[in-house]
């Protein structure tokens, strides 16, 4: 029979992890690849396997010998369809497969049908294997066939769905925005598209919608969301992909608070379609300042404690105490912090030797480090012999310090002292197993500064040019940038930046203010972003919006280790596709029609 006659008077009755004893004496037409393949008291069994899940067939030599001869030709992942009927499993003298929906039931072979043979795979299609991630990047195809792999992606079709009932039913217009705009400076580097019709001419790849959706707000869209993809040509870490997708927001006439409650509604609808979780409401709030402080992280795990503590007050007030190393600090320059461990997570002095080397990996210059000892006294540490009393005994009481507990500590630059300590602290988390699984610890971070210093010690916009400072911060703008706090917020989970988003300005005398502040002046301004100041001067309502990270959303919700497990064909580290070989180099006659000469070596 051809293949088209074949699916013509057998159309597919049902999916892989459709059957159960529901359907038992059912004729059906199950599709799909052969995962497994047995022998066993004279039947050929098939385990058949499709997106959903797996069958096990059963072909009997008494039931139709030529049937069977036709089912020893099988190999694995041959694509195959069959019809017969559903019969009990354990009647049928066989054993249940309790991980299986299908498990109680097989399909005794009436008809078999072979669509295609297939090459023997480079691994095997299984959930447990330990081949290396390029083989399984370069053949794609068959990594998705896997059934761990296809579960991932089957969930995150269904946050696409929730996402986009749950901003409908809210009064929000799903709209596109172009992916081709104007090159603008600053913010993520961005890739390239030559013009062929405007010689010399290029337009950036979006690195968000950003402007156009605060043009929506312009526009009187009012409410609007979008699943976009993104691109930006950044180093790339295992939470970063070159392209990935934004969920992504914009309402007006709000507060900080509508947004955040509308997110919220959104994640706990997530949460509880997906996970079957219902999550409490709402969200802890936390001040940026305070999660630097307490967690060294401006997206702090809060599924354990093990809180920093600052010292700075302390080492200034005994004047550094007779350290040499806290001199500085005494003086008023840099800070001290430390990290408590507690007695309890047993460290061996090799141990915590070994962290010398990870925290000098972070750029840090060492880790001062301390023992406790019976009444306060330290051990394992040269500061021992200098440290007056008086400094001692403030920071063993700041610190809580008790007999047999780690004290480590760094002093200097404030922004590499939390980072070091806190990425120490995540260190700890998972050394000591703190963390429970199934945990969903949600906060905002709130009051994030709206400046900060690039490497060139310039003024910069924290989040982007046209986020609202506090509205009783932009007196200070040019005079105490430092001090300037934004409406911007992120939402955080579980140690992960999920997404971020602030009140826009909506007023041009503020937004020419911030521009000043970043030393843009008004004809820089014209030139990069005119459209949107000329849109604010026709009436701009008051908006703002947030975006989150759709990939990241998907492996937090499916326990993935890597953007690479939820997007469908990810690049690599260096920016590659494996599986098409991209990015390839282009001849010199495309181009020249692109009005372009490579200066690559060669
Ligand atoms: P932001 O740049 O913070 O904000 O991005 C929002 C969220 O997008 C995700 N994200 C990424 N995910 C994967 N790979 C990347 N390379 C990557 N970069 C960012 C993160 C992040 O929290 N237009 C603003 C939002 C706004 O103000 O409304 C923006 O893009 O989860």
């Amino acid at each position: 029979m051809s293949t088209a006659e074949f699916i013509r008077q057998h159309p597919r009755s049902h999916r892989c992890n459709d059957l159960t004893k529901a359907e038992l004496g059912r004729q059906v037409v199950l599709y799909g690849w052969v995962h497994g393949l047995r022998d066993h008291g004279g039947r050929r069994f098939v385990d058949l396997r499709d997106r959903d899940g797996l069958t096990q067939i059963v072909f009997k030599p008494e039931v139709d010998r030529e049937l069977h001869e036709q089912a020893q030709k099988l190999r694995s992942e041959w694509v195959i369809g069959v019809a017969g009927a559903v019969q009990d499993r354990i009647a049928n003298g066989g054993s249940p497969n309790p991980k299986l929906r299908s498990g109680e039931i097989e399909v005794e072979a009436q008809a078999l049908e072979i669509f295609n043979q297939a090459d023997t795979p480079p691994f095997l299609i299984e959930d447990n294997i330990d081949t290396a991630e390029e083989k399984r990047l370069q053949y794609r195809y068959l990594d998705l066939r896997r059934p761990a792999v296809a579960r991932r992606f089957l969930v995150r079709h269904r946050v696409n769905q929730v996402v986009r009932r749950y901003f409908d039913d809210n009064g929000f217009l799903e709209i596109e925005t172009p992916f081709m705009v104007k090159y603008t400076p600053g913010g993520a580097r961005n890739f390239l598209v030559p013009s062929r019709l405007n010689p010399g001419c290029f337009y950036a790849l979006a690195e968000s919608p950003q402007i156009f959706k605060q043009l929506f707000m312009m526009a009187g869209f009012d409410r609007y969301f979008q699943i976009v993809r993104c691109f930006r040509d950044e180093d790339l870490r295992l939470d970063r992909q070159p392209e990935f997708t934004q969920i992504d927001v914009e309402m007006s006439f709000i507060n900080e608070e509508e947004i955040q409650g509308a997110i919220e509604g959104l994640l706990a609808a997530l949460w509880r379609e997906i996970l079957g979780v219902e999550l409490a409401r709402p969200f802890v709030r936390l001040a940026y300042d305070d999660a630097m402080t307490r967690y060294g992280s401006d997206k702090p795990d809060l599924r354990f404690d093990l809180e920093l503590c600052d010292l700075t007050d302390e080492v200034r007030q005994h004047g550094g105490g007779g350290v040499a190393l806290l001199e500085d600090v005494a003086k008023g320059e840099g800070v001290c912090k430390c990290l408590r461990l507690p007695a309890a997570y047993a460290l061996s002095r090799t141990e915590a030797d070994k962290l010398e080397g990870f925290v000098r990996g972070m750029g840090a210059h060492g880790l001062a480090r301390v023992k406790v000892d019976k009444g306060g006294a330290w051990t394992q540490t040269q500061m021992a012999k200098s440290i007056s009393e008086a400094l001692r005994l403030a920071i063993n009481r700041k610190a809580g310090a008790q007999d047999g507990d780690f004290l480590f500590f760094q002093f200097g630059e404030p922004k590499l002292a939390a980072m070091v300590l806190g990425r120490l602290r995540l260190h700890f988390g998972e050394k000591y197993h703190l963390i429970k699984p199934g945990d969903w610890r949600f906060a905002w971070i709130v009051d994030f500064p709206l400046f900060e210093r690039d490497e060139k010690g310039q003024w910069v916009a924290a989040h982007h040019a046209f986020t609202s400072p506090r509205p009783d911060h932009v007196d200070k703008l040019k005079s105490a940038p430092q001090d300037c706090r934004a409406r911007a917020y992120d939402i955080v989970l579980n140690g992960v930046e999920l997404g971020g988003g602030s009140i826009r300005i909506h007023d041009t005398a503020v937004q020419a203010k911030v521009f000043d502040a970043l030393g843009i002046s008004g004809e820089q301004a014209e030139a990069k972003f005119g459209f949107l100041l000329r849109a604010l001067r026709f009436g701009a309502p008051p908006h703002g919006g947030i975006a989150l990270g759709m990939d990241r959303l998907v492996m937090l919700l499916t326990d993935a280790e890597s953007l690479r497990d939820v997007v469908a064909f990810p690049k690599t580290q260096k920016g590659t596709c494996l599986m098409t070989d991209a990015p390839t180099r282009i001849g010199d006659e495309l181009l020249t029609d692109l009005f372009i000469r490579s200066a690559a070596p060669h």
